[in-house]
């Protein structure tokens, strides 16, 4: 972009602010419900900061026992907030397992039955009886259309030509896709343009939002999980990072206007677009800020709030002062030939701008997420081996991501972390696929050719290094000022029924579909993995003091 229109879009972005809404977040919650401030999140007038875990199966199980028992071992840990789907969308209605919403040639409908929302009834109140709160997510940016198999039925294929049960898989609980699909039309992005599908989803999420809009237990409404304007169906060519954060602004307002109880959250993978047009620019503070002095034994340590463009700087390795001072704020001269030098977290090709949905007056608090398997948060320093930079460039995108929102003034949770283990590999399937690479049994299947080999299995970590670097992610979680930190993904080996949800014998290729009985794993359970549940515990415990 030209030097002059770029500082045109500047100074019209700048006549928006005085339009701009206050921020509609209170100041400090006296609530049983809990709420957020520019101070974090409380309950009943005390902070809250938490260590969660995400087991999106967890509705799905077919006794009530095990749905217990998993929750009691997770509150046992320490762990206050859990995230889950609060959906599961079908195109068909299956002949077994829990479904909540048949969506299907342009109408939906609701399964409330003991195998439909009775489900998550169960779940949310025996959270609740277990002290851990629930992040509900309302609906899912992946769901990669099945293969059909000979018999004509679509199947989830976590080996080519097997069908497997549903509910294995993070992205096999319908979604976005499924929407599109079913409404005859053929862009991602369509979901969060088109009138009927917006009608349709809000209307899913008004029946959650009011069956359970009492509910202490509920931490918030996460209008979707990993939300952008990419997926496996094609993306048009006029979706932007506006786009998807207009949805978002639709959604929360909506849901406000249903629910003065609870927060809502946003879900994306914390992406930015440091140079994009804003919705909701931000409002520069008045700087010092004069902040009341906090409660005795109420002090956080706080991250200062950069400016993207000193960010984009820093992270380009010169924090050199090239930029124009307007109101206390930096406005870059950089060119786009820089910007584009910078990573695809930060230069919004995702379709998403983190910042700018924080942004929305009804957003209580932000997220983000850390998968460096499957996305490049920095520059690969050549001094170290494969899993020493997922882990380095984690921890930047960590301390990156909470200025960004130090910028808005809002907390920020990391809803997911995870780092596929080589003990884990047989199972990993990326979360835009539906086929494990690494499985052994996937060279009998053809897959292998198609994506990896064998040889890069060092790449990945050791259960060793996994739980070191679950470690290191805690910690700069804490120090960085986070509101909580949420590990991906739980696990259990205890499950007695495990109904639809069951993890895949992926080792087999005579066998494929053969159950194990453990809980599903995308590649990041940690049901083995005492040393990271030990991690988790000492994490809880350190966030939970308020220093
Ligand atoms: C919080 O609410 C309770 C019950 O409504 C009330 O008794 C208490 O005084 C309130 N505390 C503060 C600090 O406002
Ligand atoms: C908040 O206060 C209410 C009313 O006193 C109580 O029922 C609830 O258990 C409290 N919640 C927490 C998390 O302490
Ligand atoms: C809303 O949901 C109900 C219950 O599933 C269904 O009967 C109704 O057709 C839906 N309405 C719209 C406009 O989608
Ligand atoms: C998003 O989709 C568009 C169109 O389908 C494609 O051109 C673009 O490369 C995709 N971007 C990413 C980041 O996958
Ligand atoms: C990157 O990793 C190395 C080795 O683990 C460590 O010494 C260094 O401090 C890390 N750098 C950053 C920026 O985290
Ligand atoms: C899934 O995402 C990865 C990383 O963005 C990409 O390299 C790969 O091509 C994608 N696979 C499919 C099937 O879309
Ligand atoms: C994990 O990998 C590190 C680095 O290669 C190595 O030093 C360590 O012994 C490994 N630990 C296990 C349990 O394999
Ligand atoms: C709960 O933890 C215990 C002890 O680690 C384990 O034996 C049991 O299988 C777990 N139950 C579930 C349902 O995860
Ligand atoms: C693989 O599955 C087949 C069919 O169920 C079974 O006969 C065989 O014993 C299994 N092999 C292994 C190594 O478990
Ligand atoms: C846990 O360990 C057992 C025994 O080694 C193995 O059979 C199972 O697949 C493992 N489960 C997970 C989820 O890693």
């Amino acid at each position: 972009m030209h030097l002059f229109s770029y500082f045109w879009l500047l100074i019209s972005i700048w006549s928006c602010l005085a339009a701009a809404p206050p921020r509609t977040i209170s100041k400090r919650g006296n609530s049983s419900f809990v709420s957020s401030s520019e101070d974090g999140f409380s309950v009943n007038g005390s902070s809250l900061r938490f260590v969660g875990t995400n087991l999106y199966w967890l509705p799905t199980l077919e006794s009530n026992d095990d749905i217990w028992n998993v929750l009691k071992n997770i509150s046992d840990t320490g762990i206050k907030v859990i995230r889950i789907w609060a959906f599961n969308d079908v195109e068909i209605i299956p002949g077994s397992g829990t479904w909540f919403q048949l969506v299907q040639d342009c109408t939906t409908t609701i399964n409330d039955g003991p195998n439909g929302l009775q489900k998550l009834d169960t779940v949310v109140q025996m959270a609740e009886q277990q002290g851990l709160y629930v992040i509900m997510s309302l609906t899912n940016n992946w769901n990669p259309v099945p293969d059909i198999t000979s018999s004509g039925t679509p199947s989830r294929d976590v080996l080519i030509s097997d069908t497997s049960p549903r509910n294995t898989l993070s992205n096999d609980y319908g979604g976005m896709d499924l929407y599109v699909r079913q409404f005859g039309l053929q862009n991602h992005d369509d979901f969060y343009t088109n009138d009927k599908i917006l009608t349709a989803f809000q209307n899913y999420t008004k029946q959650i939002v009011l069956r359970y809009l009492n509910s202490p237990a509920v931490f918030s409404w996460e209008l979707a999980n990993d939300a952008r304007c990419n997926s496996t169906l094609p993306t048009s060519p006029t979706c932007t990072t506006q786009t998807v954060t207009k949805w978002h602004a639709q959604m929360a307002e909506f849901i406000a206007s249903i629910d003065p109880n609870h927060m809502v959250s946003a879900g994306t993978s914390g992406f930015q677009c440091t140079d994009c047009p804003k919705l909701y620019p931000i409002t520069p503070r008045a700087s010092p800020t004069p902040t009341p002095s906090p409660a005795p034994g109420k002090k956080r340590s706080r991250v200062t709030p950069l400016t993207e463009e000193q960010i984009i700087r820093q992270r380009a390795g010169t924090l050199k002062e090239d930029g124009v001072l307007m109101k206390s704020r930096w406005a870059s001269t950089a060119t786009r030939e820089v910007s584009s030098s910078i990573c695809s977290t930060t230069d919004g090709s995702y379709g998403v701008d983190s910042q700018d949905i924080l942004n929305i007056p009804n957003i209580g608090f932000g997220s983000f997420q850390v998968f460096p398997d499957q996305n490049t948060y920095a520059p690969n320093d050549p001094n170290l081996d494969a899993v020493h930079n997922k882990i380095n460039s984690s921890l930047a995108w960590i301390q990156q991501s909470a200025q960004f929102a130090a910028a808005v003034g809002k907390p920020l949770v990391l809803s997911a972390f995870g780092l596929v283990t080589q003990s884990n590999l047989n199972s990993y399937v990326p979360f835009n696929m539906t086929c494990a690479p690494y499985a052994s049994s996937a060279a009998a299947m053809g897959v292998t050719a198609a994506i990896m080999d064998a040889t890069t299995t060092t790449n990945f970590a050791n259960d060793t290094q996994q739980a070191q670097g679950y470690g290191s992610f805690l910690q700069m979680g804490n120090s960085a000022g986070l509101g909580g930190s949420m590990q991906y993904q739980w696990g259990s080996t205890g499950i007695t029924q495990p109904g639809t949800a069951i993890q895949l014998d992926t080792t087999n290729s005579s066998s494929p579909a053969a159950a194990t009985g453990d809980s599903p794993n995308d590649g990041y359970s940690i049901a083995n993995s005492t040393a990271v549940q030990q991690i988790l515990q000492q994490g809880a415990q350190a966030m939970a003091v308020v220093s």
